[in-house]
């Protein structure tokens, strides 16, 4: 029992402070029926979040509220300067130095604002200020300097993907030229201050606008969707998102600016839009997030950056009534502003049994989940379709010519399936339960060279390399992220503890 408890408190400081990118929300307010700051954090913390940013606001005093509320919460907050300030921030120091005065340091640390942006999508901007930027976020840095916070907080500037002339195929990202007066600086800026290009990210807009191009699975990140390959690199791409921020890798290589980071600062789906907006819908709004917050967990990486952390930041938490635009703009939120959740939402990115409170993980050794044999053909492809979709279990082995294709049985792939999803969610009875239709065994299902997954084994049975790319049914992701995770634990858990 001990053992098990030490396992498991490793496993919870693994997941607290070693594992994956960040995961934050962006809380708007724009709209005329939100909460009180104080219920939001509430709200807030109920849900666990530890990263909040909160940049789209009209002028700069009306933002204290908010850094108030977030006092002693332990939640890192973003703080934005709007596009309305830049003017004063870059033509007087002594502008920008009052306003730290007055609207930060009072409330620091207790609120623990760890990102100031300054301007936000200032190529988005009705009126010109992109000459300001620099200007403001140098006078930000001299003021947090003079203050001693230069190095605990970080300064940089948020941008839509509209700053670049060329997204697609991601190897031919680069920036509009017409930029690089303000760009250019820029990056020198966040280099010289280890800051993060942030961008905010919308494959719903990609989707929308282009639905005969850019397919719904592929925006959503589903194992169903048709792989997208760039022809330059050779890179196979399996959603829009690790698309959109390589175009922008690729468009900060072309300058030489490779080593800065990517930061999300917005994604996310509606949950509702105007009629002609079908994709804005709950679910779609619901697989979306899942989705990117099991990418994002993981530290899946992008295909031109394997395995790089990347944080992002969900949008947003409310659905807010006075965004003008189509009807989407006012549903992008997680919750009604009565605080009702539109949809749930797992922010540990690990499926749907939650490995810390249901898991054994010790007690997996030697046990399997199967198909049961008396389970009807309907029920089994349902529980087949859920584990290789929504369960995001690598189904490449039961595809022809692989290993566990042989024998092309409904039960004998969904075994396959079934068992795989149960050693990577904790290997207890629900996550061997498929509508009853799975069962759990002592014996090792493997044949020949399919080799069952088994609680700890390493896991490689096919060759991702050499398999061909298709679209359909029997997903041809390679979803091996998970089991690295558990071939790799204890090496993590050395790395996490010294
Ligand atoms: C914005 O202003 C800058 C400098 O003031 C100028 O170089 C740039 O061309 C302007 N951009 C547009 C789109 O007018
Ligand atoms: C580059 O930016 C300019 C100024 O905003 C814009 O007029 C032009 O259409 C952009 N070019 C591309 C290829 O997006
Ligand atoms: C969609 O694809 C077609 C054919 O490849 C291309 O001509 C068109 O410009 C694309 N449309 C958009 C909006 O990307
Ligand atoms: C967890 O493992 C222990 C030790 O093997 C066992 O006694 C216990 O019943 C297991 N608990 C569950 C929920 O499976
Ligand atoms: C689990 O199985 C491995 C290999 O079969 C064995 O070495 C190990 O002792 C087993 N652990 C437990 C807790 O039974
Ligand atoms: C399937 O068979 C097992 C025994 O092998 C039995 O316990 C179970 O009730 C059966 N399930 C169904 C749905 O018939
Ligand atoms: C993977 O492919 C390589 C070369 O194609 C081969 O040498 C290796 O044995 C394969 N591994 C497995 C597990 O099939
Ligand atoms: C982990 O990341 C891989 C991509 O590298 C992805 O395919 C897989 O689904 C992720 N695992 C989970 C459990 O989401």
């Amino acid at each position: 029992m001990a053992h098990v408890a030490f396992v498991a408190l490793l496993f919870l400081l693994l997941v607290g402070h070693c594992l994956g990118g960040k995961v934050g929300i962006c809380y708007g307010r724009n709209a005329d029926d939100l909460p009180a700051p104080d219920k939001v954090v509430q709200l807030i913390q109920q849900q666990s979040l530890k990263y909040v940013a909160h940049l789209r606001h009209q002028h700069y005093d009306t933002n204290i509220d908010v850094i108030k509320a977030f006092a002693n919460t332990g939640v890192e907050l973003m703080v934005g300067v709007p596009n309305s300030d830049l003017l004063p921030f870059a033509q007087y120091q002594s502008n920008v130095d009052t306003w730290l005065k007055n609207s930060i340091l009072p409330y620091y640390p207790a609120t623990m604002i760890t990102y100031i942006t300054v301007g936000a999508e200032v190529t988005e901007s009705p009126v010109n200020v992109s000459a300001l930027v620099v200007p403001a976020m140098r006078n930000v840095h001299t003021a947090l300097k003079k203050a001693g916070l230069h190095k605990k907080i970080t300064i940089s500037s948020t941008h839509s993907l509209g700053i670049l002339s060329r997204s697609f195929p991601p190897s031919a990202g680069a920036f509009n030229s017409s930029y690089a007066y303000f760009l250019k600086p820029m990056l020198e800026f966040l280099v010289e201050n280890q800051a993060p290009f942030m961008v905010d990210l919308y494959p719903y807009y990609a989707y929308q606008n282009s639905p005969s191009n850019v397919s719904l699975n592929y925006a959503l990140f589903s194992p169903q969707s048709q792989d997208v390959i760039d022809p330059n690199t050779g890179l196979v791409y399996t959603n829009m998102f690790d698309a959109q921020i390589d175009s922008i890798f690729f468009a900060l290589m072309a300058l030489n600016f490779k080593t800065l980071k990517i930061m999300v600062t917005e994604t996310g789906w509606p949950n509702k839009g105007a009629a002609k907006e079908t994709g804005a819908t709950p679910d779609n709004a619901q697989t979306y997030n899942t989705n990117l917050i099991r990418h994002v967990v993981n530290d899946s990486g992008t295909p031109a950056k394997p395995g790089e952390e990347i944080d992002v930041y969900i949008f947003s938490l409310f659905n807010e009534n006075r965004k003008p635009g189509i009807e989407s703009e006012r549903n992008w939120g997680l919750f009604f502003p009565d605080q009702s959740s539109i949809y749930s939402l797992d922010w540990t990115g690990r499926g749907n049994v939650d490995i810390m409170t249901g898991g054994n993980i010790t007690n997996a050794n030697g046990t399997w989940c199967v198909a049961s044999a008396n389970a009807s053909e309907t029920d089994l492809q349902n529980g087949l379709n859920w584990a290789c979709g929504p369960g995001n279990v690598d189904c490449s082995a039961i595809q022809p010519s692989q290993p566990c294709y042989q024998p092309d049985t409904l039960a004998s792939h969904a075994s396959y399936a079934f068992n795989s999803y149960y050693q990577q969610n904790g290997a207890n009875d629900v996550a061997c339960d498929f509508g009853g239709t799975g069962v759990r065994t002592t014996k090792d299902p493997s044949y020949d060279t399919c080799v069952y997954m088994a609680a700890g084994s390493k896991m490689s049975t096919t060759n991702s390399s050499n398999l061909p790319v298709q679209s359909g049914f029997s997903p041809s992701r390679f979803d091996k992220n998970f089991y690295l995770l558990f071939s790799m634990l204890p090496i993590m858990i050395a790395a996490c503890i010294v």
